[in-house]
């Protein structure tokens, strides 16, 4: 891949947080170029041999709800082969078993392309195990089942992944028409994380542009109704620490992101569609130095969070509705509303935001989205007991 060197950053305590890097090329090319390696060249080549070396210890986590299955095998096509995809679906079992379609689908796809894979459904008692094991109980309901939820999905990956091994953890959404979108992401994650010099790195995708249908004519969106107000805020926030107006920050919303197991085990979570934005607040808490950090080796190590354009056109499921906009404007704001971090100026104009578009009431506040502690606190060697990673890479019986 050639592409932007990550140039200018902003620093908050022992964050990093880079510019949206450019992609040029997205196959950089059989040779390497040694004219990149002058200290004059504002471009990089990534070696191939990098990208796959990180690809092979990298798990995809795929969340699905009730998703075309066509939708579903697009995104598994174009997932890297040495990329090992976990696929966590909350998709419905009744009148119709949705999960046992996606189930026969991925298994009978996996056993062509000869890929290792894991798939479990969310609600599965043998994936609530892994956690009573593990003594991590803050993810479990009163049936003792894994919460719905997609951010409770995406934690249930993240600890399946380190269980299986592996040293990154991607997620990639399960709603996209393009495989070769899909693709891409998995190779910006690989390409973002090679450049990592900290153990506590982080990739997050901007889309290059969302297509709609206006006029009968494409139009090519680049910014969401949600990523601009969750960026402008999330801006804000920084700002206000470092004194200096910024726009840096791009990614308040990437669903599609991934992290180094180390620093994706060290962060906290909150729950359903604020989990992105969170990721931020979670970041400046822990790290920021403003509080004390409960990591003294991250904070001399740093973290680094590199934001990567990409270059196809992102096309997933649209038309989830005014409500599910208007939800996910809520739970990103209410994340930073109610951080410690928060100053009352931010938090004034948090609650004029949401207040002007009705999304909350003149005399109510946002509402606080379920936190979950680092999943660090998870006795992994005991977590991993119940579980028959032999079954052809498929563990749950269902
Ligand atoms: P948007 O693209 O951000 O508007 O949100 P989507 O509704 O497309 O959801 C993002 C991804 O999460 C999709 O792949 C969904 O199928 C998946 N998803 C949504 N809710 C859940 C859930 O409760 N559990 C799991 N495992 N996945 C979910
Ligand atoms: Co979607």
């Amino acid at each position: 891949m050639r592409l932007e060197l990550p140039a200018r950053a902003e620093r908050f305590g022992a964050n990093l947080f880079y510019n949206i890097q450019k992609i040029y090329e997205l196959d950089g090319g059989f040779e390497l170029d040694s004219e990149f390696a002058s200290p004059f060249h504002v471009i990089q080549q990534i070696p191939r041999e990098r990208l796959y070396e990180i690809e092979r210890d990298m798990v995809i986590v795929i969340p699905v709800k009730n998703e075309r299955l066509r939708l579903l095998e697009s995104a598994l096509c174009g997932i890297p082969h040495d990329c090992l995809p976990i696929i966590v679906s909350n998709s419905h079992r009744d009148p119709v078993d949705r999960f046992r379609m996606e189930q026969n689908m991925v298994d009978a796809f996996c056993r062509y392309a000869k890929k290792r894979h894991i798939i479990v459904h969310q609600r599965a008692p043998e994936l609530a195990q892994v956690f009573k094991n593990g003594g991590y109980h803050h993810l479990l309901d009163e049936e003792g089942l894994v919460h719905s939820g997609k951010a409770e999905g995406m934690l249930a990956g993240i600890a399946l992944a380190r269980l299986s091994g592996k040293k990154y953890v991607g997620f990639i959404d399960s709603d996209n028409y393009f495989p070769g979108a899909v693709f891409e992401y998995a190779r910006l994650f690989s390409a973002g994380l090679s450049q990592s010099k900290s153990p506590y790195s982080m990739v997050r995708i901007q889309w290059h542009s969302k297509p709609k249908i206006v006029d009968s004519g494409l139009f090519f969106a680049k910014w969401g109704r949600v990523s601009r107000i969750t960026n402008l805020y999330l801006n804000q926030l920084l700002s206000h620490y470092t004194g200096y107006e910024t726009e840096s920050l791009r990614t308040g919303n990437a669903g599609e992101h991934a992290m180094s197991m180390d620093l994706a085990l060290l962060l906290d979570y909150s729950a359903g569609f604020s989990v992105e934005t969170y990721h931020f607040v979670s970041l400046l808490e822990k790290f920021g130095g403003v509080l004390p950090s409960p990591y003294p080796e991250v904070m001399k190590a740093g973290t680094e969070v590199f934001q990567m354009e990409s270059r196809n056109p992102h096309f997933h499921e649209a038309a989830k509705g005014d409500k599910h906009i208007r939800e996910m404007i809520e739970y990103s704001l209410a994340v930073l509303y109610h951080s410690p971090i928060c100053p009352e100026s931010l938090k004034k104009e948090i609650l004029r935001e949401l207040r002007r578009s009705r999304i909350i009431g003149k005399d109510e506040e946002p509402l606080q989205p379920r936190r979950y502690p680092a999943l660090s606190g998870i006795d992994f060697e005991a977590a991993g007991v119940s579980m028959d990673w032999q079954q052809h890479g498929n563990f749950i019986p269902a």
